[in-house]
């Protein structure tokens, strides 16, 4: 176990990092912090690792050791495009098991087996099937957030960036109808913008929702507006239609990101996880913005501390069967291909 102690030498070396994370973290804090940090670059150098952070990560996981930072779809490209031996997922399990299956001679490692999500939770694979047989001939999209098994049953996945674009591709196929799991929000955000470019197209969904975003309502919207008039409102698509309706915007978490970074409002709330906006604020420090924690219990499984201890003892490691990895590997190509 190495000597995880506040140097002189590890001051120095993270006081940079520590004048953008000034605002999150007490010096007291940052003494504990900096360490671990320190010693997870030094190892992940030392074992050629990389390691992928999602954007709901906590800023000193996000800034002081993500190699790539992004949303479901960045980090998914980037683990196919990766030379490292191992990854480290720093997110939740669907998300390093896309990277298993994207990389399948990588070792992947998740910090906890327990980072779940209550969407991969809602639908298994033989729910897919049972929704095959009942709508023969409809293409499934699945969200991301699902588990391999529910993935090889699929005909193409999404994610909150692509939906869209795949929905309106399968549409251009000449398919009338699509079924969109797990995220009844997801679809009918994706309707709700199809219908209103005039498209006739019908969209099915399964009745899964996230723990975190179904928690927003159009009333939250509303008083934020009331109590901060010139606010600008950004909305995950895993929100309720209501919430957003009510939005000036809505995006994947690496969208909202870029739509912050490019226009610069003076205010701005994001509802969705509650790290992401400490990120953006990190970097934007000229725009103020509003808080509105909503946390996800299971994004907030990964630390510092058990980041360390997964590349000490190189694991938990994550295995897919092959069979499976063979099928569920399909509907993500097909995805990155169509996105
Ligand atoms: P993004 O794909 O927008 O990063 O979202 C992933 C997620 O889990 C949102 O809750
Ligand atoms: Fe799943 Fe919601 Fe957490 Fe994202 S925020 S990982 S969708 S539970």
């Amino acid at each position: 176990m190495p000597d995880l102690q506040y140097t002189d030498e590890i001051a120095r070396e993270t006081a940079p990092l520590y004048e953008k994370l000034r605002a999150q973290y007490a010096p007291d804090h940052w003494e504990t912090l900096a360490p671990y940090i320190h010693e997870i670059n030094r190892l992940k150098a030392e074992k050629n690792a990389v390691i992928l952070a999602h954007n709901y990560m906590t800023p000193d996981v996000f800034y002081g050791v993500g190699d790539v930072v992004g949303d479901s779809l960045m980090l998914a490209q980037e683990a196919a495009k990766s030379d490292a031996d191992m990854i480290i997922q720093c997110g939740v399990h669907f998300m390093a098991e896309t990277s298993k299956i994207l990389c399948p001679d990588k070792k992947v490692i998740i910090p906890d087996m327990a980072a779940g999500c209550s969407l991969a939770e809602s639908i298994t694979a033989e729910d897919v099937r049972g929704l095959k047989e009942k709508y023969p001939g409809v293409p499934v999209v699945t969200y991301v957030n699902t588990s391999a098994a529910v993935k090889a049953e699929s005909d193409v996945c999404c994610t909150s960036s692509n939906a869209l674009k795949i929905v309106e591709g399968l549409i251009a196929q000449g398919h009338q109808r699509v079924m969109m799991t797990p995220d009844k929000f997801l679809a009918q955000n994706v309707a709700k913008t199809l219908k209103d470019k005039g498209s006739s197209a019908e969209i099915l969904f399964w009745e899964g929702t996230c723990m975190v975003h179904e928690r927003f309502t159009a009333e939250d919207v509303r008083q934020m507006r009331q109590n901060y008039e010139d606010v600008v409102v950004l909305a995950h698509p895993e929100c309720p239609p209501e919430v957003i309706a009510e939005a000036d915007y809505a995006g994947s978490t690496a969208q909202m990101d870029v739509y912050i970074k490019d226009k610069q409002p003076k205010r701005a709330v994001l509802y969705t996880e509650c790290s992401m906006s400490d990120n953006i604020a990190a970097s934007n420090p000229g725009v103020e913005l509003i808080g509105t924690c909503q946390m996800c219990p299971h994004m907030k499984r990964i630390t510092l501390p058990k980041i360390l201890k997964a590349l000490q003892s190189e694991g938990p490691e994550v295995y897919i069967d092959p069979d499976l990895s063979a099928r569920a590997i399909k509907p993500i190509q097909r995805m990155l291909e169509m996105s």
